[in-house]
């Protein structure tokens, strides 16, 4: 018997081509963080670390980072980008069954990631694993195009070969996840108070073939069945090859934090 793919098991598949093309964050994302957290942090954790991308990030702080990472080719990767720092270990184990220190920690963290932990527990197990008074910092990117004429002639070409994964309106392509963050989750929870959240805007510039290969980084895509999916990406690049053969992407880098209580 075959045993289906997990949608949240994919990044491993392609743990490589995720740590050459996927955006890091905005070196502005931790001075937000350590503004609002207001006081010395001194034990960090982050919950689907992947390849390192918000690692790099967090690792600015300088204070023991534990990095909790499930796949293992992802984790792999993480490791091997650390090797030799004292400061980072990785634990390969999802986050919902990673056992936190019994004082908690300072601050939690998660880059593009919190989705994928189960939305039914995840503010719970925030909570226990936080330190009273200790900070939840959950973060990803919402990518945009720069020119809204290519993202329209973008979506047809979604809308023909895998309407699936087409955009709707008001919601970015990629950012539709059953599990996705939502600010009531923090808002609305008796374990943590002061919710806000921030954003960041960049633009990231990516010729047709790096394109290509971010898009098969994204979940939604790998989750195509294979030929499905090349006969997106061919059309997909045909249109981006038209518009010069390169479109610049409007990374809204969005932040959400908020302390336990
Ligand atoms: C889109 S990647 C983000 C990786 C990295 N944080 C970044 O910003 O590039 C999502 C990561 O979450 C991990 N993940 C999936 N399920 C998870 C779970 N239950 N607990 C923790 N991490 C999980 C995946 O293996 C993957 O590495």
């Amino acid at each position: 018997m075959t045993v289906p793919r997990e949608q949240r098991r994919v990044f491993g598949e392609v743990a490589h081509a995720y740590e050459g093309v996927r955006p890091g964050y905005p070196a502005e994302i931790l001075g937000l963080i350590t503004a609002y957290v207001g006081r010395a942090v001194r034990t960090v954790v982050e919950s689907g670390a992947g390849t390192g991308k918000g690692t790099a990030l967090l690792r600015g702080l300088g204070v023991p980072l534990t990095c909790v990472e499930p796949d293992p080719a992802m984790a792999a990767l993480l490791a091997r980008r650390f090797d030799g720092d004292d400061l980072v270990s990785v634990v390969v184990s999802r986050f919902e069954d990673w056992i936190p220190p019994s004082d908690g920690v300072d601050l939690l963290a998660s880059a593009q990631a919190w989705h994928w932990v189960d939305h039914t527990r995840r503010t719970h197990l925030a909570a226990e694993a936080l330190a009273p008074g200790g900070v939840l910092a959950v973060f990803g990117h919402d990518y945009g195009f720069v020119d809204a004429d290519l993202r329209a002639q973008l979506n047809l070409v979604y809308l023909e070969y895998a309407p699936e994964i087409a955009d709707q309106p008001g919601r970015p392509v990629h950012s539709r996840h059953p599990g996705a963050f939502r600010p009531e989750e923090l808002r609305g929870s008796p374990w943590f108070t002061d919710a806000e959240e921030r954003r960041v805007m960049t633009v990231v510039r990516y010729d047709t073939a790096r394109y290509l290969t971010l898009l098969s980084t994204f979940s939604p895509h790998r989750m195509l069945p294979e030929q499905q999916r090349s006969r997106l990406h061919r059309a997909l690049a045909d249109r981006v090859d038209a518009h010069g053969g390169v479109l610049e992407q409007k990374l809204t880098t969005w932040l959400w934090l908020a302390r336990r209580t």
